[in-house]
């Protein structure tokens, strides 16, 4: 067998896991989200959260990959040989098939909004719901949706292929100073717009008669899923780390660029919304019907739109290569196969798994799977909601009393020696975390919180 791949460099390691946490989560979900569920006081949610459960996991994540250089699975029989806990790493590989079906289609509509941003389409919409129409008709066309699931597929295949130093990180080391760019330039563009004060109100000054259960259950899932934790992802990419990296710094600029970039993105959509008087709680199809009516009224919008689609469509696809190498990374280590037929056979496999979310805006509409939802919809819910938070929490436990604590610090220490922690205090923090996810995992499955 070829030996493992590592990262080339620790920058391009930092550049593809902060490639893969920034993706559809921030710019798409994260605005929306905001927008439904009370702006500021959800902002404050989420942030409690990405620091008291999201960031130790994150760690986590690094050194049990670190540590086993192995994919989720593979990392939980060499720590844990002859126990059930394989199948903590099994939820993961199977979470990266669930995720990136359907993840793949919004990024596919991104990628199809690059080309209608460039057409000008954008141009003869005055109003939202005409955008809105629009939209509904790109997103039950069959063709459109297929097609543009089936072009992102092959994109993320393309990269992968050519493995985690020639494909990953190369692609990621030149992506994500563009993407930085191009946010940084859509946040100004959106902070000079007259009547940005109130978008900006809205994302920072907190209404705490907002906040409730629902807020934060949904605050909670939202921090797994735009870290990419809990599905072994950041674990797969801490299994390419050397002994020598800092898994502590290095958790550490991952988290303060994804929530920095959720940021601005949020000031870059709402400062835009409120400026044209637009509602902020639009739901999912907030981007995708509101900017378009945005852009033509702004000056410099044709190019603007451009850059914002193209954006989303970067920042997708760092992600969707991240979701496809769990995958990737356990067919090759722990079943032999060569990257290029695993690649070629899952990407496939995964596409087919799309389709029917592809057609759930179309033809499939009005078909209910599963608790009267959508094939789309049940996707993302079981992903969002149950089988990240579920993967962090197993996690939490097998670090604190099955891999044990000890070992734990020792791996971090290997690259950062000046980190210190006492095991019960180490075993304390990460029983919180975990207990704290358990409480909303229940709660989400009682129903409470919708
Ligand atoms: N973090 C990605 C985003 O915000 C989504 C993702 C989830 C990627 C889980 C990998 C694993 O879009």
């Amino acid at each position: 067998m070829e030996a493992r791949e590592q990262w080339g460099t620790k920058i391009g390691f930092i550049l593809a896991a902060t490639g893969s946490a920034i993706g559809l989560g921030n710019i798409w979900k994260f605005p929306f989200i905001t927008g439904m569920y009370g702006g500021a006081a959800f902002v404050l949610a989420y942030i409690v959260c990405i620091a008291l459960i999201g960031f130790p996991v994150m760690i986590i994540e690094f050194a049990i990959g670190r540590k086993t250089q192995r994919n989720p699975v593979g990392a939980f029989e060499k720590l844990a040989p002859g126990t059930p806990w394989f199948l903590a790493g099994g939820l993961g590989v199977a979470a990266g098939f669930v995720i990136l079906s359907y993840y793949s289609v919004v990024a596919g509509w991104t990628l199809g909004y690059v080309f209608m941003a460039i057409a000008d389409v954008f141009k003869n919409f005055t109003k939202p719901a005409e955008a809105g129409d629009y939209f509904a008709n790109f997103a039950a066309n069959p063709l459109f949706t297929i097609g543009t699931h089936l072009a992102f597929m092959a994109l993320c295949v393309f990269v992968v292929i050519k493995g985690v130093k020639g494909g990953i990180e190369r692609f990621s080391k030149i992506m994500m100073p563009v993407l930085l760019s191009i946010i940084i330039v859509l946040m100004i563009r959106g902070l000079t717009l007259p009547g940005a004060e109130k978008g900006l109100s809205f994302l920072f000054l907190p209404d705490f008669s907002k906040l409730n259960g629902t807020t934060v259950l949904v605050a909670l899932g939202h921090a797994f899923f735009t870290l990419s934790l809990g599905m072994g992802t950041m674990l797969t990419y801490g299994s390419y780390l050397s002994r020598r990296d800092n898994i502590i710094s290095s958790a550490v600029t991952i988290v303060i660029l994804d929530t920095g970039i959720a940021l601005m993105a949020g000031v870059a959509i709402f400062t835009a919304v409120f400026a044209h008087g637009l509602a902020p709680d639009q739901g999912s199809a907030l981007i995708f019907h509101v900017l378009p009516t945005v852009f033509p009224k702004i000056p410099g919008g044709y190019i603007f739109g451009i850059m914002f689609f193209f954006l989303l469509l970067i920042a997708a696809l760092t992600s969707g290569i991240s979701l496809l190498e769990v995958v990737i990374a356990y067919f090759v280590d722990e079943k032999g196969w060569s990257r290029r037929k695993a690649t070629l056979v899952f990407g496939g496999i995964i596409f087919a798994m799309g389709v029917p979310s592809a057609l759930s805006h179309g033809p499939l509409a009005d078909m209910k799977f599963f608790f009267g939802m959508t094939f789309f919809d049940f996707m993302d819910y079981m992903s969002f909601k149950y089988m990240l938070p579920l993967g962090g929490f197993l996690m939490t436990i097998f670090v604190a009393y099955f891999w044990g604590a000890k070992e734990f610090i020792a791996e971090i220490q290997s690259g950062c020696p000046k980190f210190s922690i006492r095991p019960v205090a180490a075993v304390v923090i990460i029983t919180i975390s975990g207990i704290l996810i358990l409480v909303t995992l229940i709660a989400g499955i009682m129903g409470l919180g919708g």
